[in-house]
């Protein structure tokens, strides 16, 4: 890619967004993005992107559709200019667990979401952690796929945590957990969870010895918090000695941050895909960024560089 590379962002996110140009040591491309007098959204370019390598920065978190439909405009902005190429950088990739439909008349939202992405001139997407690794083929573009598990693993082993049983909350986050697992040493557990309504889990049963050891409870999200503190009570049950928690992406929708201060669990580490809710307890927090990574793989797209080997 011979262009210039450009880097935009719009309001989802802003301190990661800084973050990340400092680790790219270069400004952030000038762009108004706000919103007309009466309510629709407002974006313009200060800058020429004709023949730029164009990155744009977007995490989908609340207000989500705000912020989806920024993304799509700064996007459509971009194409219109005449920007080479366009890569939406979208931390966390809201809709996911909305992949497929679980009864009758439901929407698979996360391809619409994927669709209007493309449809809006995206020609590539930077993400991590996306909930279900299918979802990648819900684009018809190229997807690089970052994984946060060798971050948490580094993260947790330096604050001391060590030798431990990783513990999946559930079936679908396994692949995920082994791999955090591998980079930490220790053993695997898997809890079999339902969801008998919406928002709402039930831990049913858990394979694995955790009796006097550390355990950590390795998850893609978490939202409610139901899941993460239903595995911990469970944990404490089976008589895990100590319980810690490690995820990718902090939502903590309603009261998630209130349920983790009164769970048995000691220590969450999350990545600062999203950014943390303005209140809310957070003396168990441990929030490791994601900028040195989406930093070095911008760096990597824009210069034609293996993504893969990042996590060999
Ligand atoms: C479920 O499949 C996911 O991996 C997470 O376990 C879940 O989305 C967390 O949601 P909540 O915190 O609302 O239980």
């Amino acid at each position: 890619m011979d262009g210039r590379l450009q880097v935009f962002a719009g309001n989802s996110h802003p301190s990661l967004a800084a973050s990340i140009m400092a680790e790219l040591e270069a400004p952030l491309g000038r762009a108004m993005v706000g919103t007309w007098k009466n309510g629709e959204t407002r974006v313009k370019l200060d800058e020429n992107v004709r023949g730029s390598d164009v990155f744009v920065i977007q995490a989908l978190c609340d207000p989500i559709n705000h912020h989806l439909v920024e993304l799509l405009l700064i996007i459509d902005a971009l194409r219109r200019a005449s920007a080479a190429r366009i890569t939406a950088v979208i931390p966390y990739f809201a809709y996911a667990k909305q992949e497929k439909k679980t009864s009758g008349r439901e929407p698979i939202s996360a391809k619409l979401v994927a669709n209007l992405i493309c449809t809006a001139g995206a020609q590539r997407i930077l993400t991590i952690d996306l909930h279900a690794p299918a979802i990648e083929g819900f684009f018809d573009i190229p997807v690089d796929h970052l994984r946060a598990a060798p971050l948490l693993a580094r993260h947790a082993r330096r604050a001391g945590i060590e030798s431990i049983v990783a513990v999946s909350p559930d079936a679908g986050g396994v692949a995920r957990t082994e791999e955090f697992r591998v980079r930490i040493g220790g053993s695997l557990a898997i809890i079999s969870k339902r969801h008998p309504g919406p928002d709402v889990s039930e831990a049913l049963e858990m394979v694995g010895d955790v009796e006097g050891r550390t355990a950590v409870i390795v998850d893609d999200m978490i939202s409610t918090g139901g899941t993460l503190t239903l595995a911990a009570e469970l944990l404490r049950e089976r008589g895990a000695e100590s319980i810690h928690a490690c995820a990718t992406h902090g939502i903590f929708a309603a009261d998630a941050l209130e349920k983790i201060d009164r769970s048995p669990i000691e220590r969450v580490f999350v990545t600062d895909t999203l950014p943390l809710p303005a209140a809310g307890p957070r003396a168990k927090l441990g929030v490791v960024s994601v900028a040195p990574l989406l930093a070095e793989a911008i760096m990597r797209i824009h210069k034609d560089l293996s993504i893969s080997a990042l996590f060999t």
